[in-house]
């Protein structure tokens, strides 16, 4: 059995992708799934399409590499975080669409908590502060609002998961014994997760008034949890790795060390920053959540500054605006001019995530003038992305006490070799991009394959990270300093945008 297959369910698709034992690619399926966005600030997924293109994409990524299940190792599985799916133990059905990560409904929710204690009054505990970001405040709605919900949940007759455990669940057997379980790092977005017990903090579930018994089990991330039920192509195949896709992306740039980073340009942009056997307070804005956890080994943790929007704005130019017809023409469109001609895009569509957490903040477009033509949107669409990544460093370096002295790159948008050259510009270090950019389906892999003995250890794995591109810092830095205050400035103008 020669190859991995990991299951990266993600926010806009769910693909599969085969790799071998020197972690290359063989193979890969792929299917997006419908955003629904029924108000401003909802966002959902349909869960049972999301299983039913699951199964899709595996079965593309077997038969373009002419693979059956004999020649699969184990199944490792990488997933969008937080986005709640809760469903109905006996019949398997969900109850109501998943409510995404970058959904804001649940905003009342989090007033109502922090009115008692403020939003970091679990922060302690579960490393986050209460925002509608995270999964807890997503189940409670789900449980407030769907009719007969709460008293279901109460019964025992409905299950919570992300995207990770409604995968696993059904790829197990579903309503006929499926496993119901989690790993620690998607766990660790949830709200109700101690970061030093690893085990649901019961106060806290009893705050939101969500059953316990709903909970998935607590797993590490890399072990075996169960196996493909009969009646799929993967049959009797090992699920041995989960992975929440930030903490994928680490693990397949072999960022396994303390103080080491990466940066994913995804649908949203998440730096994470190894701090080893240390859980860190964040003074600055950033989350504390997990890294890893290898079967019966030591946790370790991580610091992260999650923003919301960084290709989502460039499907929003698509879908929203019209102005590109497909993702890639926004770098075409931003390539024929020198600059941003002075204009500057704050994409604050969930509010503000890291460093700021300001759920009251909505997007803007500043510095236009007469001059300014869809070049310099497309420019500022891109910078966008950078800027922000900047400020999220700032925030990292203050914590660490010592400044990051390059940042791993990887994600679709890292292809840009235009965005990455003002990336490392406006950060002042090198960006480093490896040879394999699909690191979040690989660590899911490396998880899975480290668990069956598929690899030995971290040493084999971080032997295979390859340099691919670096780029060096060019800007002068009165330029780079004069370009930040202007974003600064711009952010400025998005707060305390609601009445
Ligand atoms: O926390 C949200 C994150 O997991 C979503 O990642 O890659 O779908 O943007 P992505």
């Amino acid at each position: 059995m020669s190859y991995i297959i990991a299951i990266d369910q993600g926010t806009t698709s769910s693909r599969a992708i085969v790799f071998d034992h020197e972690g290359n690619i063989v193979s890969v399926g792929q299917k997006e799934h419908e955003q629904i966005l029924p108000k401003a600030g909802w966002v959902e997924h349909d869960a049972a399409e999301i299983w039913t293109n699951v199964r899709e994409v595996v079965g593309q990524a077997l038969s373009r590499a002419n693979l059956t299940r004999h020649d699969i190792d184990s199944v490792g599985i990488t997933n969008q975080r937080e986005t709640a799916v809760v469903w109905d133990r006996t019949t398997g059905e969900p109850v109501y669409n998943a409510i995404v990560w970058q959904d804001t409904r649940t905003q009342s929710i989090v007033d109502e908590l922090a009115s008692d204690g403020g939003t970091d009054r679990y922060k302690d505990r579960v490393g986050l502060p209460l925002a509608t970001y995270f999964s807890g405040t997503k189940i409670k709605w789900i449980l407030d609002n769907v009719d007969g919900a709460r008293e279901r949940a109460e019964a025992g007759d409905l299950m919570f998961g992300t995207t990770d455990s409604w995968v696993l669940w059904n790829l197990t057997g579903g309503t006929d014994g499926g496993v119901h379980a989690t790993d620690v790092t998607n766990a660790s977005r949830t709200l109700f997760m101690d970061l030093d017990t690893l085990t649901w903090n019961t106060d806290i579930l009893a705050d939101f008034g969500v059953p316990e018994s709903m909970m998935p089990e607590i797993r590490s991330s890399s072990e075996i949890y169960g196996h493909v039920a009969g009646s799929q192509l993967l049959r009797e195949v090992p699920v041995a790795g989960i992975l929440g896709d930030q903490q994928a992306a680490t693990f397949g740039q072999a960022a396994f060390g303390k103080g080491a980073a990466k940066n994913t340009y995804g649908t949203g942009c998440f730096l994470i920053f190894n701090t080893g056997e240390e859980i860190v307070h964040s003074e600055n804005g950033l989350l504390t959540t997990i890294a890893y956890k290898l079967g019966e080994e030591k946790t370790v943790y991580a610091l992260e500054g999650s923003i919301a929007v960084a290709g989502s704005l460039v499907q929003w130019f698509r879908d929203q605006l019209g102005i590109i017809s497909s993702a890639p023409e926004i770098e075409e469109l931003a390539d024929q001019v020198e600059d941003n001609g002075g204009v500057y895009i704050v994409p604050a569509f969930s509010g503000l995530f890291a460093p700021h957490w300001r759920p009251e903040a909505r997007g803007a477009i500043v510095g236009l003038t007469r001059f300014a033509n869809k070049n310099h949107l497309a420019r500022a669409a891109l910078e966008a992305t950078a800027f922000q990544t900047r400020e999220v460093l700032d925030a990292v370096n203050s914590d660490a006490g010592v400044p990051l002295n390059e940042l791993r790159v990887d994600g679709g948008m890292v292809a840009n070799d235009a965005l990455m050259q003002f990336q490392s510009d406006i950060l002042g270090v090198p960006v480093v991009r490896p040879k394999i950019i699909e690191t979040t389906a690989l660590g899911a892999a490396y998880a899975a394959g480290l668990a069956t003995g598929f690899w030995n250890d971290l040493g084999e794995l971080t032997a295979k990270w390859a340099e691919d591109q670096r780029w060096e810092p060019s800007m002068d830095s009165e330029e780079r300093d004069r370009q930040m205050r202007l974003w600064k400035k711009a952010v400025d103008r998005t707060l305390d945008w609601v009445d």
